[in-house]
């Protein structure tokens, strides 16, 4: 049997009397491109918090690349590869966005991040950092942004600096909270494509969120998992969600 990117088992979190996340359970494999898919208020983020270590669980098990992640803290989980976004993006405001790229992510400035600036070939791989870094905003379609400050992005261009910055870790799981928010349509889907490639390219195991049921069902997805009040409601491949009743009468109104 090969070993899941993610692996959650019976993941319940109560919010004092609220039970958000009521037992849910999912895989997602290395290279595989999956979507969470559910109403909102349905416990996709809490989801998220849980798996991250922003939250501690009520009960259930978390494994992360085979390894058992439950009730670790969020740097702990992060150094076994998962990365995750936020719904409401986390960008330095008074940076320019190729300095938020560049800058490591919180929890991974090691212990001897500036005396590794000084070893020989840390030239060579700041360069390829830099170049790393405006492919993936070339990538994002937000190249053209390089060089202004964070806090002049218009809501969707922060989002997708976000998913740039949080690509220039390599990622061996990554989850996406709801990426394309305010992102017009047609370059949404372009973005999901590039994601879809990259998912492929790096074998990386990635988890989005999404609240539209028909855009998520053309993006290229290779699963999807519908949530409804804290559990999984059905999971398949885009063609198995569309055929199901149960779905079809929760999300497409008929
Ligand atoms: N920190 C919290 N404290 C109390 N209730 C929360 C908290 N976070 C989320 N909730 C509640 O848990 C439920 C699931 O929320 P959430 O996971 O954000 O849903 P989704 O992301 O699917 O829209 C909602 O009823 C929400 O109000
Ligand atoms: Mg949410």
């Amino acid at each position: 049997m090969t070993t899941s990117a993610l692996r959650v088992s019976e993941l319940t979190k109560d919010f004092g009397g609220l039970r958000a996340v009521d037992g849910i359970s999912f895989h997602v494999d290395e290279g595989e491109f999956v979507g969470l898919i559910g109403p909102n208020g349905c416990g996709k983020t809490t989801t998220f918090n849980c798996i991250s270590g922003m939250l501690e669980l009520t009960s259930g098990r978390i494994e992360v690349l085979g390894q058992d992640a439950t009730g670790m803290r969020p740097d702990q989980i992060q150094s076994l590869g998962l990365t995750r976004t936020f719904q409401h993006t986390r960008l330095w405001r008074q940076m320019t966005v190729i300095e938020n790229l560049l800058v490591p992510p919180r929890h991974q400035f090691a212990p001897n991040f500036l005396l590794s600036l000084l070893r020989p070939g840390s030239r060579n791989a700041e360069k390829k950092r830099l170049s790393d870094a405006y492919s993936l905003l070339d990538m994002l379609e937000v190249s053209h942004m390089a060089h202004n400050l964070a806090s002049e992005l218009s809501g969707g261009q922060s989002k997708l600096v976000d998913i740039g910055r949080t690509l220039m870790g390599s990622p061996r799981v990554l989850l996406l909270d709801e990426p394309v928010a305010g992102v017009a349509g047609p370059l949404a889907e372009r973005i999901f494509q590039n994601l879809r490639a990259l998912t492929s390219e790096r074998n990386i195991g990635m988890l989005v969120i999404e609240h539209n049921m028909n855009f998520i069902l053309r993006t290229g997805v290779d699963r999807v998992i519908v949530v409804d009040s804290g559990h999984v409601l059905m999971e398949g491949t885009p063609d198995e969600v569309r055929q199901n009743e149960s779905v079809i009468e929760a999300y497409l109104g008929e």
